[in-house]
């Protein structure tokens, strides 16, 4: 019977497990996550399995991702909910830091990314990236992983990541894992958590109504009509508010007027005041 993963709380703890499995010449992945495990966490450890030898599972709940009058105080924690989701992933040891260890007293430094971070979650969500890039390089130079990997659910964030370990020359591959979804078609989420039964109801058809709109644009409707008529249907369907419908180009999120190659549409829709983010590849016929 597999046992839960050994946790660590400190950088040194991480550092010599990370140096004891390459001594052992194995390689090390690494999967970032805020906790509150659900299967899409979890695809991306069979996932990253497929690169290296041994997979490491992050917990953290960074503050300094989330904007003011946001969740971060009701974000759910569970540790020993998210330890006992792990056994039998592979997963070999789980680094949760306290955020002291993390932004020690007298921290001054922020990554911030620009371009690709200004648009769609850069803009509903100021601050954001600065707090996940910066969370996220951290995470990286303490580990310095062979590999690691983040869901194309956060299609953005997957962007500003490649961005910034290119700019800075971490050397570590990031890998991007597909999106998970629920049987209707909403992507596994932690904050999903957060919806009404009726909310819940609706939430599927975020992904429904996506669909149809990749369809539109790569019957060759036109792409600004497109989006409208998504965003119209989101409201009809029961959404409280539509933050934004866009098709863009997969690589630097520039919106798109007219499909040459792959595009990629970017959605986020609220009901009962959560956020839900969607995204899918549209490819020309
Ligand atoms: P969190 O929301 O916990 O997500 C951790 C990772 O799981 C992210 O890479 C996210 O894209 C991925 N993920 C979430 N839902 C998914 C789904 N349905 N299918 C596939 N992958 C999914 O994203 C964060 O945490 C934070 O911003 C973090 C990168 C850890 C930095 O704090």
């Amino acid at each position: 019977m597999s046992s839960k993963p050994l946790v660590v709380r400190t950088i040194k703890g991480l550092r010599q497990f990370v140096q004891a499995v390459r001594k052992n010449g194995q390689t090390v992945g690494l999967v970032p996550t805020m906790g509150a495990l659900h299967h899409g966490h979890l695809s991306l450890i069979t996932e990253i399995s497929k690169h290296v030898d041994v997979p490491i599972v992050s917990i953290f709940v960074n503050p300094t991702q989330f904007g003011e009058g946001e969740d971060f105080e009701i974000y759910p924690r569970d540790e020993q909910s998210d330890l006992q989701k792990l056994v039998g992933t592979g997963t070999a040891l789980v680094f949760a830091p306290h955020a002291s260890e993390m932004y020690p007293a007298g921290d001054a430094t922020t990554v911030s990314v620009s371009g690709i971070s200004d648009r769609f979650e850069g803009a509903e969500r100021p601050g954001h990236f600065d707090g996940v890039a910066t969370i996220v390089s951290k995470l990286l130079l303490q580990c310095l992983p062979d590999a690691a990997i983040f869901g194309e659910k956060d299609f953005q964030q997957l962007a500003v990541i490649r961005q910034f370990v290119r700019d800075l020359a971490i050397p570590v591959s990031i890998v991007g894992g597909p999106i998970i979804r629920e049987a209707d078609g909403l992507a596994a989420s932690s904050r999903n958590a957060y919806l009404s039964k009726r909310g819940r109801a609706v939430a599927g058809q975020l992904n429904v109504l996506l669909k149809a709109l990749a369809a539109d644009v790569r019957g060759g409707n036109d792409i600004s009509r497109a989006e409208k008529t998504a965003s119209d249907a989101l409201i009809d369907a029961g959404f409280e508010a539509v933050d934004y419908v866009a098709v863009v180009d997969p690589a630097t999120l520039v919106p798109l007027t007219a499909l040459n190659g792959i595009a990629r549409v970017l959605a986020v829709a609220r009901i009962d005041g959560v956020r839900l983010l969607d995204n899918m590849a549209i490819e020309a016929p």
